[in-house]
């Protein structure tokens, strides 16, 4: 009998261990990835269904022919937008009822863009957003151009196009993208919505026109982006029938760059390792913000990841506020389960805590900060960072890296 269990085990032990590493190749191919909650919930799930004898769920409606039943899937999602909106105060928002966030019934939805860079804090930040009920995340998507910054040409009008098409939820003419997702399926997972249907058939999230029908039915709208300056973004604010508000990300370039030595991706890249290129990026978005701020009025806001970490309750209620969302029992819930301890190991959005943001003070030594520092100095000066001038001074507690600071309009 013991032989038994023991046989039984160490099978299981071995299936779970090739099922663990067949996810981890999958997802460490190159541009790093952060799996999201979902991933893991899904993963015990599938787990559960292996273990005991029920079925895979088939909730995929399909027609006779056994493909999926299009109309059907698109009648459903629209009953759970209402359903998951039935109590919600649509003042909060600004208008007065779903139907004027809907296009299809000749509304306009909300949407919202995080412009930021990589390793600060927008992976978080990027799921906050999407814990908002009946939101449609557009996340990342120009991924396809890996680890490059654009800042104009000869990149930047395809990138803007694309963007501005994203958010109309027109997905023609981007085969690039749909090829790109192929390979690289964070590029759909972290859309949860449309996740949701795509994990039982992937071919949906391959096709441009279903992807067009189903982002229309949304209310809400985010997007993130890392690889755009903030200079660029104003073509979509001009645009008023997007009905935009930015959201700045930025954080400490210490932190930045500590947080990128762990990245592969990142050192053969002058865009993404050098500090020079870091901190002049940082620069020109402050130089952007204090334009857009005083030509868009409360269209476009700043924040540090430091005190989103620091204060995650205080500022998402802030943030959210601007956003034109209210801060729903789902988004209290992600708050509460994503931002206390290191519970999921090294690369997760469950590490917000206290220590993160301010983990390079005892990671790096104090030759590499001062080499930042100088490459940094006027990029901390208007982000409010302060310096540090020594090791001591690095090690001690009662060092703040952060001051107060404004954007001048
Ligand atoms: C990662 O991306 C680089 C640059 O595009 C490419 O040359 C390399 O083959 C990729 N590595 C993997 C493991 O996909
Ligand atoms: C929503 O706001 C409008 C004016 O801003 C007000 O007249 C209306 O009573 C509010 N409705 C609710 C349900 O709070
Ligand atoms: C979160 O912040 C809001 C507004 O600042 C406050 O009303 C609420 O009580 C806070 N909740 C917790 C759990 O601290
Ligand atoms: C380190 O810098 C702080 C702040 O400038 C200074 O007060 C302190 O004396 C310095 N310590 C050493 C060992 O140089």
């Amino acid at each position: 009998m013991f032989r038994r269990v023991n046989f039984y085990s160490i099978c299981f032990a071995f299936g779970l261990s090739v099922l663990l590493i067949l996810a981890g190749s999958r997802y460490t191919d190159n541009l790093s990835y952060h799996p999201p909650s979902e991933n893991r919930k899904n993963f015990r799930n599938y787990l559960k269904t292996e273990d005991g004898n029920d079925k895979l769920p088939q909730p995929l409606p399909t027609t006779s022919d056994g493909l999926p039943n299009i109309e059907k899937i698109l009648q459903k999602t629209r009953t759970k937008i209402r359903f998951e909106l039935s109590k919600y105060n649509f003042n909060d928002s600004g208008v007065d009822r779903l139907e004027d966030l809907l296009t299809e019934s000749g509304g306009k939805p909300i949407r919202n863009l995080i412009v930021t860079t990589w390793r600060s804090g927008s992976t978080f930040l990027g799921e906050l957003v999407n814990a908002f009920p009946a939101n449609y995340y557009h996340y990342e998507p120009l991924l396809l151009y890996e680890i490059i910054q654009i800042r104009g040409p000869p990149y930047a009008d395809k990138a803007l196009r694309y963007m501005k098409n994203f958010m109309k939820c027109n997905h023609e003419g981007m085969e690039d993208y749909f090829e790109f997702g192929k390979t690289h399926l964070h590029q759909f997972s972290h859309n949860t919505r449309l996740w949701d249907q795509c994990k039982y058939k992937k071919e949906l999230c391959f096709d441009p026109d279903f992807t067009s029908k189903i982002c229309n039915l949304f209310p809400f709208q985010s997007m993130k982006v890392v690889r755009v300056r903030l200079r660029l973004i104003e073509e979509l604010l001009a645009d008023k029938s997007l009905n935009l508000k930015v959201v700045v990300l930025v954080r400490d370039p210490r932190g930045v760059l500590q947080s990128r030595q762990h990245r592969a991706f990142c050192q053969p890249s002058a865009d993404c390792w050098s500090p020079e290129f870091v901190c002049a990026d940082m620069i020109s978005d402050y130089v952007a913000a204090s334009r857009l701020m005083a030509k868009y009025p409360n269209r476009l806001t700043t924040l540090r990841y430091e005190e989103l970490a620091l204060n995650p309750n205080a500022t998402t209620h802030k943030l959210f506020k601007f956003l034109r969302l209210s801060v729903t029992t789902s988004v209290e819930e992600f708050l509460q389960t994503h931002t206390q301890v290191d519970v999921a190991g090294v690369s997760s959005t469950f590490r917000i805590s206290r220590d993160v943001p301010f983990k390079w003070t005892t990671s790096l030594y104090f030759n590499y900060v001062d080499e930042v520092q100088r490459a940094c100095a006027e990029a901390m000066e208007l982000w409010g960072y302060r310096k540090v001038h020594n090791a001591s001074e690095m090690a001690s507690k009662d060092f703040n890296p952060l001051q107060p600071y404004i954007v001048k309009q």
